[in-house]
């Protein structure tokens, strides 16, 4: 629980330090090129979805992003952060959609390690479509023609 609770402290410092000066890309406007139709949660922690390839012929290819890349558990709330590792303190992970978005809800650790929160973050706060192929931050994910 020790490493949780660090992790969990040095995110709080980091967001307390700013991050303002090299903020990556963090929101692409991820469901205005991928669709939630199709979307999958693989081991709690990749994302498989439909995504824009070319605008073109309007054709979608199927991508897996590992979402480890892309979420921190902040103190047991979910956030958008490069390679914040959240599935080490999070889990019961599922992915829902609304009419126009697609969440992902987990438990997560607390930052005394006590008790499990639920937590909620919308996903296209901290995707984008990177030519048929989900990103966040530097990170892309795969692409194939066929879905799963
Ligand atoms: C998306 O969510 C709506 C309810 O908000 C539901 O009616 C619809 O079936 C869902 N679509 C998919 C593909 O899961
Ligand atoms: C993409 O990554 C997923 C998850 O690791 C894997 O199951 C899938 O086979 C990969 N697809 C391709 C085309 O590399």
């Amino acid at each position: 629980m020790n490493t949780i609770v660090t992790f969990a402290l040095m995110v709080a410092l980091a967001l307390v330090g700013g991050v303002s000066s090299a903020t990556p890309r963090t929101s692409g406007e991820f469901m205005g090129f991928c669709a939630f139709q199709g979307a999958k949660l693989a081991d709690g922690h990749w994302l498989g979805a439909y995504c824009l390839y070319d605008v073109l012929t309007w054709s979608y290819s199927y991508t897996w992003i590992d979402l480890d890349h892309c979420l921190a558990n902040n103190g047991g709330e979910l956030i958008s952060w490069e390679d914040g590792a959240f599935s080490g303190s999070c889990n019961d992970c599922s992915i829902a959609n609304t009419s126009t978005t697609l969440h992902l809800t987990c438990t997560c650790w607390d930052p005394e390690g006590q008790k499990k929160l639920a937590s909620t973050i919308d996903l296209n706060t901290a995707l984008y479509d990177s030519g048929g192929c989900a990103g966040c931050f530097s990170h892309t994910g795969n692409m194939s023609w066929e879905g799963p």
